[in-house]
């Protein structure tokens, strides 16, 4: 996560957290009314992991924003924000906004709408209510317990007609021709479903979903329900676009495909003829057959431990536990001398084999063949050692991991 700072409408400066790989499509949060980013904390986590990059924006005069002195906090001075913020943003996002945010989004979107968002996607926006009841609404959002160090200027949640606002959202909707999704279900929804249902209905190409059993707001009070339709809706609006490889793409990207298979971590040991051992990391790891008992690992043909193990007439296959990753981070390095740190102790063979594996495989060299600039080394296993209670070190794009059961 890092902090950017953003150059908003006049002389105005905003601070949003950006999460997530660049390269992914990008998500604009925009909090509500008696909020700060922090509100969409679950929300952002859940965008990461689904592959998002998401940038997490302050309204002027809460959070780490400015509080303009003058107090400028019409909404016009919001929406000149958003799309000052909109045009530094280096693609398209899709916004979503809550409450007070869905108001500024939906009217930075009016004009040119396609050319500055992906998507849009409106959270408990009220679309006008009458008098009595935007009082009790404002009443409650300002009771709201205030999340970590949230904080936000008292005048930035003062009077804003909501007449007004009513008559400026419907004159914006007709515009809104990008695909949006309306997502009600909190106190946005109290009281005011006629002038909602009109507004929706202007949407020129838009999705309303309801979400249950929010009390005030559906972003904090049934947040896993409004991830999987937000998440949803982003995989059919804002696809990924997918990787490909095609014969004669670059290396790299073959390796990112292979890499979407999830394995364990071994490290291949053997000695050399002067009986010194010798020993690499290698995921390429596989059973082969059960009867006789074989399996297979693929080995570089330009690994400095090549010449030795094509050779040998035993080698070990080490299945690594989570505490082994200093091992595998060894076995794959340079430089280190990667016996003398890991302790180990010679098998019935005499092959190494690392101490506190999860399994240690000794075999008998039963075949080598030609893997193109791999070579396919098959062994006979003579022996396995193994500790079930341990918990295996994964490897999956390129990254250690860990079981995870939820
Ligand atoms: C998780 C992981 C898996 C690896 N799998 C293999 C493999 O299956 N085959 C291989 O030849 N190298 C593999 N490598 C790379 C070797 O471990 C690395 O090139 C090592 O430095 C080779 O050592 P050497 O040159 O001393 O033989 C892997 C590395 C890592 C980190």
């Amino acid at each position: 996560m890092t902090l950017v700072r953003f150059q908003g409408f006049g002389a105005t400066s905003l601070e949003a957290e950006v999460s997530g790989d660049e390269h992914d499509p990008a998500i604009l949060l925009v909090h509500g009314a008696g909020q700060t980013r922090a509100v969409w904390s679950v929300v952002v986590e859940g965008l990461v992991q689904a592959g998002r990059r998401v940038i997490n924006l302050d309204l002027r005069g809460h959070g780490g924003s400015d509080w303009p002195e003058s107090g400028a906090y019409d909404l016009d001075a919001h929406v000149g924000d958003l799309r000052a913020v909109l045009a530094q943003l280096g693609s398209r996002p899709v916004v979503v906004a809550a409450t007070l945010g869905g108001w500024i989004a939906a009217l930075a979107l009016e004009t040119d709408a396609a050319n500055l968002a992906a998507g849009l996607v409106l959270v408990d926006m009220p679309v006008g209510a009458d008098p009595e009841t935007a009082k009790r609404i404002g009443e409650r959002l300002r009771q709201q317990p205030s999340q970590g160090d949230a904080r936000w200027d008292p005048r930035a949640v003062a009077h804003l007609d909501i007449e007004v606002v009513r008559q400026r959202l419907l004159r914006a909707a007709p515009a809104l021709v990008l695909p949006t999704q309306v997502v009600r279900g909190g106190i946005g929804w109290v009281g005011q479903a006629a002038s909602s249902i009109e507004f929706d209905a202007l949407l020129p190409n838009a999705e309303v979903v309801e979400v249950e059993d929010a009390d005030l707001l559906v972003v904090t009070d049934r947040t896993e329900a409004f991830l999987g339709r937000l998440l949803d809706f982003l995989e059919r609006k804002q696809p990924r676009s997918a990787a490909e490889f095609r014969a004669g793409s670059d290396a790299r990207t073959l390796r990112d495909a292979m890499g979407c298979f999830a394995t364990g971590v071994t490290i291949v040991t053997a000695c050399d003829a002067q009986g010194t051992p010798i020993g690499l990391t290698a995921n390429s790891f596989t059973s082969v057959s059960l009867d006789p008992p074989l399996l297979l690992v693929c080995i570089a043909n330009t690994a400095g431990t090549a010449p030795i193990l094509r050779e040998a007439s035993h080698f070990g296959v080490n299945v690594l536990q989570t505490s082994q990753q200093p091992a595998s981070n060894r076995f794959a390095g340079k430089g280190e001398d990667r016996f003398a740190a890991t302790p180990w102790t010679p098998g019935e063979t005499g092959v190494p084999l690392l101490d506190g594996s999860l399994v240690s495989f000794e075999c008998r060299r039963h075949a080598v063949h030609d893997g193109g600039d791999h070579f396919i080394l098959v062994g006979k296993v003579v022996r396995a050692a193994f500790e079930p209670r341990r918990d295996p070190l994964l490897y999956f794009r390129g990254k250690y991991r860990r079981l995870h059961f939820t």
